[in-house]
């Protein structure tokens, strides 16, 4: 999507969304992020694990909320979006981070755990990108960041089909 400087907005003005926020990168992205005074959605699957970051959101005064979303789930995507824009009325950048990583031999996995591996490294990531790219379209801008790994490109032992979604991060 071609970036109009008079629609981008300063990082004071921007809203941030990224899933898998309750532990690593997610976690360390969202508070960098927000420490960078963008306003930040740290969403994850299990609110019961918000605690810390809600902590040191408080402690530093800095624009961090968490938000529920598990992006196996459509309607819990559509329902943090709704969420958002209810609030902030834009979504200017989303972080796709949640994700695993499925190890042991193949053998000896089931193959629900695998197709669980592809909801939510590979789906996951379309469905929330899906549901954002009419708000930005509409916005006129918005950026759109995956996490993918090494091991989308090359085998590991033991790390059974890592199809995380392949991209490099890029702006729209
Ligand atoms: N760390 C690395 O060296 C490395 C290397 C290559 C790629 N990556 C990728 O980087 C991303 C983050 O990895 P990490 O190392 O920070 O791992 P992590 O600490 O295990 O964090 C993964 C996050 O994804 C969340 N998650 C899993 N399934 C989810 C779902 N259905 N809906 C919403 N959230 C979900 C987890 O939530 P819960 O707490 O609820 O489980 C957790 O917050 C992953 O996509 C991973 O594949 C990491």
């Amino acid at each position: 999507m071609k970036q109009n400087n008079d629609i981008v907005r300063s990082k004071q003005q921007q809203i941030a969304l990224v899933t898998g926020s309750s532990s690593g990168i997610g976690y360390e992205t969202s508070l960098r992020l927000a420490r960078n005074g963008i306003y930040t959605y740290a969403s994850m699957r299990n609110l019961s694990k918000s605690g810390e970051i809600l902590g040191y959101a408080i402690r530093d005064n800095i624009p961090l909320k968490t938000l529920r979303l598990d992006i196996t789930d459509k309607e819990s995507i559509s329902g943090a979006i709704d969420k958002i824009i209810a609030e902030k009325n834009r979504i200017d950048i989303i972080v796709n981070n949640a994700g695993y990583s499925l190890l042991g031999p193949l053998e000896q996995l089931d193959i629900d755990e695998i197709k669980n591996e592809f909801e939510t490294n590979f789906f996951g990531i379309i469905r929330l990108i899906q549901s954002a790219l009419p708000i930005m379209r509409k916005q006129g801008y918005g950026r759109i960041i995956n996490i993918s790994s090494l091991a989308g490109r090359i085998g590991f032992p033991y790390h059974q089909p890592m199809l995380v979604l392949s991209l490099p991060w890029k702006g729209l």
